[in-house]
């Protein structure tokens, strides 16, 4: 390989194989393409010796800078355990009488609760708790089961028609569909039950169809409504005498809710959500009713 072969086209030296007549050029590799293997080659040997790299059987050299992922992993748990421990405590040990004077505290719970309340109750109670058909408004401080914290983190916990062995039972009993009572009683009944929260429908209706309806209500409404019409909050039973409905007060909705009677459900949450987040809930709705 004394001879050099020049091709005499493009006047570049050929490694002297031919093929068929055709010879190869002898092109050097580019210089950019040597100048990324060496920098590539140089920065791999530096994390090599900076980083975790080798293995070596049961271990791996370790590298100068002693970076472990997994450790940084088990030191961030430790530490977020360490913040929560005194919340969690400290959270059981709080009453919502407490929130008056501590803001920090007010300010922590009303975060949390916005974001479980959002996560977890808002497509049934609405995104400002005040519900909508068929579901209460949680912040117009009429109960149906009691509004004092206690009461409304049991409520949560074990809910309402839920299924949860504690559950409450909420039974709107069907008068029309069982046939408790007529068509004409229920017309009386559903316009006394109107009468209670608005003066004008004896005027409209006439005193006797009030009265019936009275005697009707007395007989059969009374035992959970309470002879006033103001409701029980041990049963779950509705106050008919102020302006806050679950379904609605126009005749056609409590004639519907009498002839098919209503279960509201309510799902629990003691399995879903542990005991400070049902706390912070019961917080959070009181905190949005008394500032609303
Ligand atoms: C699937 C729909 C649904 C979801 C989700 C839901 N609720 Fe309810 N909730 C209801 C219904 C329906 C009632 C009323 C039941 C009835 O008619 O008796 C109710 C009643 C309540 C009551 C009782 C109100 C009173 O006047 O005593 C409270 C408190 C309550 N919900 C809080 C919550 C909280 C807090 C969450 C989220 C953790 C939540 N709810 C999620 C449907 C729901
Ligand atoms: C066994 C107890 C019980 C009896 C008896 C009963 N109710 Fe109810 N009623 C309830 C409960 C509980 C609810 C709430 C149902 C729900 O949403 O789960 C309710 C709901 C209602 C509502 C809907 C209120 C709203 O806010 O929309 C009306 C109206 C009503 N009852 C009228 C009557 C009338 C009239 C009678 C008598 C003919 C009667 N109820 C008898 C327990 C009872």
């Amino acid at each position: 390989m004394s001879e050099k072969n020049i091709d005499e086209y493009s006047g570049r030296e050929t490694t002297g194989h031919e093929w068929n007549g055709i010879t190869e050029l002898d092109t050097p590799i580019p210089k950019a393409i040597w100048v990324f293997l060496t920098v590539a080659t140089v920065c791999a040997v530096i994390m090599w010796i900076l980083l975790p790299s080798w293995p070596l059987g049961s271990t791996y050299t370790k590298g100068l800078l002693g970076a472990d992922e997994r450790e940084t992993v088990k030191k961030n748990l430790t530490q977020a355990n360490l913040v929560r421990e005194p919340w969690e405590v400290r959270m059981a040990k709080t009453d919502y009488s407490d929130l008056k004077n501590d803001n920090e505290l007010t300010t922590v719970i009303m975060r949390n609760g916005k974001r479980l309340f959002e996560d977890n109750c808002a497509m049934c109670h609405g995104l400002d708790a005040k519900g909508g058909h068929g579901y209460p408004n949680l912040i117009d401080k009429q109960w149906l089961w009691g509004g004092d914290p206690a009461t409304i983190l049991e409520t949560i916990s074990i809910g309402i028609n839920s299924g949860h062995v504690d559950s409450r039972a909420s039974e709107m009993m069907a008068f029309g569909r069982d046939g408790i009572l007529n068509v004409e009683d229920r017309k009386n009944v559903i316009y006394f039950v109107q009468s209670l929260s608005n003066n004008n429908i004896s005027k409209t209706v006439g005193d006797e169809v009030i009265a019936a309806g009275a005697k009707l209500f007395s007989e059969n409404c009374a035992v959970c409504h309470g002879e006033n019409g103001k409701g029980q909050t041990e049963l779950g039973a509705p106050n008919l005498t102020d302006p806050f409905w679950i379904y609605g007060n126009d005749y056609e909705t409590i004639s519907s809710v009498l002839r098919d009677g209503r279960q509201g459900v309510m799902p629990f949450w003691s399995e879903r959500l542990s005991l400070p987040e049902r706390k912070i809930l019961s917080f959070y709705i009181l905190k949005l009713g008394e500032t609303d």
